[in-house]
């Protein structure tokens, strides 16, 4: 396939491979990798379960290949990836297991007569991740292979914490092992093509760098609707909700990227502390009769039955609006919105040029990614009528290879030690102080939540902009 990435031989170490995340998202990743001979053949996949249970069983229980037009795996690239993929019985707590993990990893590189760099993929909840880390760390496993010829890795998922209180110790207990350098902290959106493109597209196209700030840009919104509900997670859906789940770190990075100063070199360093930077700057503003943050937050109507919790006063639904201490973006509205169980699956960013019949331009996240701008033309014909038109650029009608799922190119960068797209620690700590106060804000009052059918376009949010008509069907 085009352009592979060269890579390290590496194993690749997965806590919580029968989980739900493995399952959807990181094995049909692996088997697209796989599939267009993306990873080295001596890449090893080692699943990592409290039960004994044999590589194929996984294989076999996992829809290996959702991207596949018809849905039927390839068998060939079933059994190639079946001849990667291993699989350890270890207890997390148990430190005897991870010194059998030590000497089993150690054999594993003499057979394969290579040293393999070593990436521990957290995919389970944040509050199991502490006695995992810290017995890799006991057992030298955060450290090089014998040879001293590979590196040691740590994925992790977000949300990374549940606070600012939680994040930081989450941070300052995962950093006694690994170190910044060490931790990719997994932010898919940022993976997905459209928002590659984001920043190349502000500094190439000098009809809109010319124009990216708050004289001309009225307004950034960032949606991310979705059809699904839960999905059976309601252990971890009850203790974090929308605002945890993707504002504070799906959607905040979009915005991030739309908004932030472009630096001169696009580096990994250089775009974190710029991201970092813009994060900083923001803040909630109050909403003038209440003096609450200005946000709209709900929850489906079924919620509350299937998480079996008559008094559950988690969202489903959460818009907010931010605001920039930075001149540049003083005047600009800028605003999150996210909910399950909507009339649709649609991420995407839209950036209002102007107040009135602003020209809006969309970055389309998914599905049919993309870039498109409204303009205003005057009709053919006798009248002299304007019209709303649309021109468009789309992924699928100009290239004719599919776009690579974010979560191969998650594990790409990771295996090759890019940080561009993984959260720093400055980053999410920006984050959760700046939404903290809508977090303690929900602790002291639950009257503000909106019930909203499931299926239907989600709770009013029109109160939320000074602009007309900015309604979340206007998309
Ligand atoms: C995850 C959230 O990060 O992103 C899920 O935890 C959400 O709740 C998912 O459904 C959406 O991802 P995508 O790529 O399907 O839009």
């Amino acid at each position: 396939m085009e352009n592979a990435p060269k890579l390290n031989p590496s194993v690749l170490v997965i806590f919580g491979i029968t989980g739900d995340l493995a399952k959807h998202k990181i094995l049909p990743a692996l088997y697209n990798l796989v599939k267009y001979n993306l990873l080295p053949p001596a890449t090893k996949i080692i699943g990592i379960s409290r039960r004994e249970v044999k590589p194929m069983e996984i294989l076999k229980t996992v829809d290996l290949c959702v991207y596949e037009k018809e849905g039927s795996c390839d068998p060939e690239v079933v059994r190639r990836i079946g001849e990667q993929l291993d699989m350890f019985k270890l207890d997390p707590l148990n430190n005897d297991d991870y010194v059998r993990f030590k000497d089993y990893l150690d054999r594993l590189e003499e057979r394969a007569g290579l040293c393999l760099d070593r990436l521990y993929y957290l995919s389970i909840p944040p509050q199991a991740y502490h006695p995992i880390i810290e017995k890799l760390g006991l057992n030298g496993l955060n450290g090089t292979c014998r040879h001293h010829r590979a590196t040691a890795k740590l994925l992790v998922e977000k949300p990374f914490g549940f606070d600012v209180e939680s994040a930081q110790q989450l941070i300052e207990n995962t950093e006694k092992v690994f170190s910044e350098s060490q931790t990719f902290r997994i932010d898919h959106y940022l993976a997905k093509e459209t928002a590659q493109n984001i920043l190349k597209f502000r500094r190439h196209n000098p009809v809109f760098s010319s124009q990216w700030d708050c004289r001309h840009i009225s307004r950034i919104h960032v949606i991310a609707k979705e059809k699904i509900g839960i999905e059976g997670r309601v252990r971890f859906y009850e203790q974090t909700g929308a605002l945890r789940d993707l504002a504070q770190s799906h959607l905040l990075q979009l915005l991030s990227l739309t908004a932030m100063n472009i630096p001169t070199e696009l580096t990994s360093d250089e775009v974190h502390a710029a991201k970092h930077a813009f994060i900083s700057n923001l803040y909630l503003p109050s909403d003038s009769k209440s003096g609450h943050p200005l946000a709209v937050r709900g929850q489906y109507t079924s919620y509350k039955q299937e998480v079996n919790n008559p008094h559950s006063n988690t969202e489903t639904f959460i818009s907010l609006v931010l605001r920039s201490k930075d001149p540049n973006w003083s005047n600009t509205e800028l605003q999150l919105t996210t909910g399950k169980s909507l009339n649709e699956k649609l991420t995407a960013i839209l950036v209002y040029f102007g107040d009135k019949d602003p020209n809006v331009l969309r970055f389309r996240i998914q599905p049919d990614e993309g870039i498109d701008i409204d303009l205003m033309i005057e009709e053919p014909g006798f009248t002299h009528n304007l019209r709303k038109v649309k021109m468009n650029f789309s992924y699928s009608e100009y290239y004719e290879t599919d776009t690579h799922d974010a979560y191969e190119r998650v594990l790409i960068d990771a295996i090759r030690g890019d940080r561009l797209l993984f959260a720093t620690r400055e980053e999410v700590m920006a984050s959760w102080h700046l939404l903290q106060p809508i977090l303690d804000y929900w602790q002291t009052d639950s009257n503000d939540l909106v019930n909203y059918h499931n299926g239907s376009e989600g709770p009013d949010i029109s109160r939320l902009s000074r602009l007309d008509s900015v309604k979340l069907e206007s998309v």
